[in-house]
């Protein structure tokens, strides 16, 4: 069976998706990748109702191309006391460096899951493509997705997620390689020995799926793209590479920390959120270790560490702020998106464009 390609699935000028990212970017990137020929990408995991409608008239009012909206699919998590004051516990000496009394440090989510309540809010504006993150919603909520038109993606980080994702539903599966900046997609298991590096999962996802796979992971620059075109990949997806340009919301703490050597040295950390995520050492990962067993589950580390995080930051200090990156950060410079993409796109051959693309210098 000949693979549908990318662009025949999504048709945007190129087969180049910017991933969604949390946290540090909105429809301003988004359209800035879209008017560029790639397809950009809202991440919806953190917006307000209100915010996320906004955003979302943005990019129907605006969007030169098709464009993403990204949802995080987890299961919704049952507080538990006893966790939640381990987990104060285990952050108890920041708390008293920082002269905060942890018992009035809210509790909470931060993170809620893609919900018919927000698929009511989503429907009307009928996105070109929706991915998700942590495997696809239930059966009769991906149903009403497909029903009004989005092409569905999501993200496997082994060949069981992808074959699950094909299975289930998924249009196109985003092979997530160990590399990847940002939470691990990883929902089929929580066992970090599993995770492969992009190179070692993109040819055996597309082994073993007949949708068309989208590597992510440590991809930066035209060899990089040219590389996955040439282990199969129908497209790629870059997340780090763009969050130095002008039109990300990423704070000028993590800019710095992303342009600078500390940017060598990723681990992936279970202490901003609960679940194991890609982000340079800062001092809260060395010193309660980036995997500490007290972090509660995801998404509840987030709230206890919030205060901590704002505490360090209006002194100018990185110390509990996740500085999510990938591996590879040669890509982030302080340029514009579209000069980020045009770069990606000068690995592409002519093939991989869609027949209306011309020219692959973008
Ligand atoms: C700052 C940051 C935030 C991220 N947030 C999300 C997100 O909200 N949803 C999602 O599906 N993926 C998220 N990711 C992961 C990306 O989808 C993608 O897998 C990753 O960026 C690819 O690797 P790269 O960063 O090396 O390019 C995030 C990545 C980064 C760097």
């Amino acid at each position: 069976m000949t693979r549908l390609s990318l662009t025949d699935l999504i048709p945007s000028r190129l087969p180049l998706i910017q991933a969604p990212m949390a946290g540090a970017q909105g429809s301003a990137l988004a359209l800035a990748v879209c008017a560029a020929g790639g397809v950009g990408s809202l991440p919806a995991a953190m917006l307000s109702p209100e915010a996320l409608q906004a955003e979302l008239q943005v990019l129907r009012q605006q969007a030169q191309g098709p464009w993403n909206v990204n949802f995080f699919c987890h299961p919704a998590p049952t507080p538990d006391s006893a966790a939640e004051a381990r987990w104060r516990e285990a952050l108890r000496p920041f708390y008293d460096e920082a002269g905060i009394d942890p018992a009035q440090v809210p509790a909470g989510a931060g993170r809620v899951p893609f919900s018919h309540a927000v698929a009511d809010l989503v429907e009307p504006f009928a996105p070109p493509v929706v991915s998700f993150h942590f495997g696809l919603p239930a059966p009769e909520l991906l149903a009403r997705v497909k029903r009004w038109g989005s092409v569905v993606l999501s993200s496997a980080t082994t060949v069981d997620e992808a074959r699950w994702l094909q299975a289930h539903g998924a249009d196109a599966v985003i092979a997530q390689g160990l590399e990847a900046g940002g939470h691990r997609g990883m929902f089929l298991t929580t066992e970090l020995g599993t995770q492969l590096g992009t190179f070692a999962l993109l040819p055996q996802v597309v082994a073993a799926v007949q949708v068309p796979v989208i590597a992510a992971g440590g991809i930066a620059d035209a060899a990089g793209v040219r590389a996955a075109m040439a282990l199969g990949a129908s497209g790629v997806q870059v997340g780090t590479a763009f969050l130095c340009c002008p039109e990300a919301s990423t704070s000028a703490l993590h800019r710095g920390a992303l342009m600078s050597e500390a940017a060598r040295h990723t681990e992936l950390t279970t202490l901003f959120s609960g679940r194991p995520a890609r982000g340079i050492v800062n001092r809260l990962m060395r010193e309660l270790g980036p995997l500490n067993p007290a972090a509660p589950a995801f998404p509840l580390a987030t709230a206890a560490v919030a205060p901590l995080r704002a505490h360090f930051e209006s002194l100018g200090r990185t110390d509990c702020t996740p500085l999510w990156s990938g591996q590879n950060t040669s890509g982030c410079r302080p340029v514009p998106a579209a000069e980020v993409l045009s770069g990606l796109a000068s690995g592409l051959d002519g093939d991989a464009l869609s027949p209306s693309a011309g020219s692959a210098s973008a």
